[in-house]
């Protein structure tokens, strides 16, 4: 069987391993053990962001690994992002350095603006602000002046390459108008029930690299929102893994591969950390993709509703 891509080449020449490790909701020893065990496996990629509150551990087990001679800087990619209360251009170079401080890195490898959608900044760290009713607290930020902070810190190599998360075409595209630095990758939400054609074409046409965050359907988040369909347990999904003798998660994710998407799917356990990365010496035949296209636009797990009133929200576009 012929393979998938096991590295997406971006627009600025540098190389993106095409499978990384999510770690939205991983912390403290869970999250330790967890990325200890992928980068012994070969992981290669990892995807964090300031506000996952994480990035001490992760910066502890990456040196840990360095320092034993196990593991070299630059085989590595690490993805981080300025959180949406750090949209002002100082905030958002000092929330870069903040980053880095906290991964105990030079660099990172991709930095991203997590949300074009603002919070307001309460100056006390507040990564979450919300008000007295209970609402997050929104704020307009000019997302252009973001961009000027990003090549800043892009200038001072505090990161190799910059994108965009949660964007839509007309955001990417004002961004795109202005940068000097072009946008190399989009982080959003893409699986089978969510295929985002839109947005796919957008990037192809810019050769921004797309990587899908909740590849899998979130399946956490079947147990908060009753009724959602399951993508893991979709029937065309089962049969085409019975077909091919491999898992569900591991069709979902050959099947973005294939499309030259990266994929970050965030496992704790041992046994599914190794299945999601062993999903890149194969590949599904044309007419099964065709199959799971045909699944596009069930559901959007992410609608992020929480920013719907904000000026940069706009529910006719995709993002
Ligand atoms: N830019 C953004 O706004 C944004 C938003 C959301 C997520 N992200 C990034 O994208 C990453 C992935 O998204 P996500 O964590 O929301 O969703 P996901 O990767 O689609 O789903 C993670 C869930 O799937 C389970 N799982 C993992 N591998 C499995 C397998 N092989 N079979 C069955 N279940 C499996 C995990 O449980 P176990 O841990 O128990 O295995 C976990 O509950 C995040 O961790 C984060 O790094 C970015």
């Amino acid at each position: 069987m012929s393979s998938v891509v096991r590295y997406l080449t971006m627009n600025n020449g540098l190389k993106m391993p095409s499978v990384g490790l999510g770690t939205y909701l991983l912390k403290q020893d869970i999250l330790k053990q967890a990325l200890d065990y992928a980068l012994f496996l070969g992981y290669r990629h990892i995807d964090t962001a300031l506000s996952y509150e994480n990035e001490v551990e992760i910066g502890e087990v990456i040196h840990e690994r360095i320092k034993a001679g196990r593991l070299k800087r630059n085989e590595l990619f690490v993805t981080t992002k300025v959180p949406s209360v750090y949209l002002s251009r100082e905030s958002a170079i000092r929330s870069t350095e903040l980053s880095l401080e906290n991964l105990k890195l030079k660099h990172v490898d991709m930095l991203l603006i997590h949300h074009p959608w603002g919070l307001v900044n309460r100056g006390d760290g507040t990564l979450v602000p919300f008000d007295s009713k209970g609402e997050k607290e929104l704020c307009w930020y000019n997302i252009l002046e973001t961009w000027d902070a990003f090549e800043h810190v892009h200038n001072r190599k505090l990161t190799k390459s910059i994108g965009l998360s949660n964007f839509n075409p007309t955001q990417i595209q004002r961004i795109w108008d202005k940068a000097d630095v072009k946008p190399a990758n989009l982080q959003l939400e893409l699986h089978a029930y969510w295929q985002q054609n839109v947005l796919q074409k957008v990037c192809r046409e810019k050769n921004i690299i797309m990587t899908a965050f909740a590849p899998l359907g979130a399946p956490f988040k079947n147990d908060m929102t009753d009724g959602l369909p399951k993508l893991l347990e979709d029937p065309v999904i089962i049969e085409i893994s019975d077909e091919y003798g491999k898992s569900p998660a591991q069709i979902l994710l050959n099947f973005l591969l294939q499309k030259n998407i990266g994929v970050l799917p965030k496992s704790q356990s041992i046994e599914r950390i190794r299945e999601n990365l062993e999903v890149l010496d194969w590949k599904i035949t044309q007419m099964d993709c065709e199959r799971i296209e045909k699944l596009d636009n069930t559901v959007k797990y992410f609608p992020f509703d929480w920013a719907h009133t904000h000026p940069e929200y706009d529910k006719n576009q995709p993002f």
